[in-house]
C-alpha cells in the first residue's frame, strides 16, 4: 500500500489500475462478505480457526490492493450479530484474533493513512477490543487514504431498528418533524452515515445470499459472487470482480439513454 496516501489523485489511480480495467470506472465503495474460511481450513485438514487466521492475511492483502487501485471505501463483514451462535471457542478465537490483528497493524494503518472505523453494536465486545477500537478510530480519524469499515457485531436489521429508534426519539423531543423524515435523514442515522453507498458487493465461496449485510446501503449495488474461499482471495480474484462490475449497465431503476432516432416523435 506504499502509494495509498495519494489515492485521492487520479494520477495515482491511473498508474496503479491493473491492465484490462478502466481506471475511470473503478467503484468508489466495495463491500465484501468474506466467506469460506472454515471450508478452506477443512479442505486442508486444519482446524476451522486456522481459516480465520488466513482470512486476516487475505484481508490485509485486499485492503492494500483496494487502496492501490483507487477504491476509496472498503467495508467488510467481520462478525455478524448471528455469529454469536457459533461454538464459544470459535467466538473467543475470533475476538482475540481481531484484537491481536488490530494491535499489530495499527502502526501500518496509520502510516498508510487508512481511516479505520468499526460498524456495529460495539458495546458488548470484550473490553480490551473495545479499547483498541476506540484507539484505532481516534488515531486514524483524520487520515486521508482509504476508508476501511470493519462490520463487527453488525446486523443490517439491527442497524435499521437502531436508526428508527433514534429518529423516533428526535421526533418525540420535537427536534424532527415526522413529515420531514426522508431517505437522507434515515441514512444519516445508520452506522455508515456520511459514507457513499457501496457500488459493488463481493461475496466469496459461492454463496448467493446477502446475510443481513448493509440491507439499506446495498439497494443499488452490483453483486459479484465468486467461488474462491476468502483466504485465497487475491489480486486475480479482485481484478475479476472489478471487470465483472465494469461489464454491468447501472441504471438505478431508470432506462438506458434512448437513441435519438427513437426518442423523436
Ligand atoms: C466467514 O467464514 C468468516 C468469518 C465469520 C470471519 C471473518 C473474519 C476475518 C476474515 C478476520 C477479520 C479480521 C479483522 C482484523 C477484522 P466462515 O467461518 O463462515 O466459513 P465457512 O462458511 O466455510 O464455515
Amino acid at each position: 500500500m506504499s502509494h495509498s496516501s495519494a489515492i485521492n489523485t487520479e494520477k495515482v489511480q491511473l498508474r496503479a489500475c491493473p491492465t484490462g480495467l478502466d481506471p475511470h470506472r473503478i467503484p468508489n465503495h466495495v463491500a465484501v462478505i468474506m466467506d469460506g474460511n472454515g471450508r478452506w481450513a477443512k479442505a486442508k485438514g486444519l482446524p476451522r480457526v486456522m481459516g480465520h487466521r488466513a482470512g486476516v492475511e487475505s484481508l490485509k492483502r485486499t485492503l492494500r490492493l483496494c487502496s492501490d487501485w483507487g477504491i476509496r471505501v472498503l467495508t467488510v463483514y467481520a462478525f455478524s450479530t448471528e455469529n454469536w451462535a457459533r461454538p464459544g471457542e470459535e467466538v473467543n478465537f475470533l475476538m482475540t484474533l481481531f484484537e491481536r490483528a488490530l494491535q499489530r497493524e495499527l502502526e501500518s494503518l496509520q502510516r498508510e493513512q487508512v481511516r479505520i472505523r468499526f460498524l456495529g453494536d460495539l458495546n458488548i465486545l470484550p473490553n480490551g477490543l473495545q479499547d483498541l477500537i476506540k484507539e484505532a478510530t481516534d488515531l486514524t480519524a483524520g487520515n486521508t487514504g482509504i476508508h476501511f469499515n470493519v462490520c463487527t457485531n453488525y446486523g443490517g436489521r439491527r442497524e435499521l431498528v437502531l436508526a428508527a429508534q433514534k429518529i423516533a426519539e428526535r421526533s418525540v423531543k420535537g427536534e424532527l418533524d415526522p413529515a420531514k423524515i426522508d431517505e437522507r435523514v434515515f441514512a444519516s442515522e445508520l452506522f455508515t452515515a456520511n459514507e457513499v453507498d457501496p457500488d459493488l458487493l463481493i461475496r466469496t465461496s459461492g454463496e448467493m445470499r446477502v446475510s443481513n449485510f448493509l440491507l439499506w446501503q446495498l439497494a443499488y449495488a452490483e453483486i459479484h459472487v465468486c467461488d474462491v474461499m476468502w483466504p485465497d482471495f487475491d489480486a486475480t480474484a479482485l481484478r475479476e470482480a472489478l471487470a465483472d462490475y465494469q461489464s454491468r449497465h447501472r441504471r438505478f431503476g431508470g432506462l438506458d439513454p434512448v437513441p435519438s432516432a427513437l426518442s423523436e416523435p
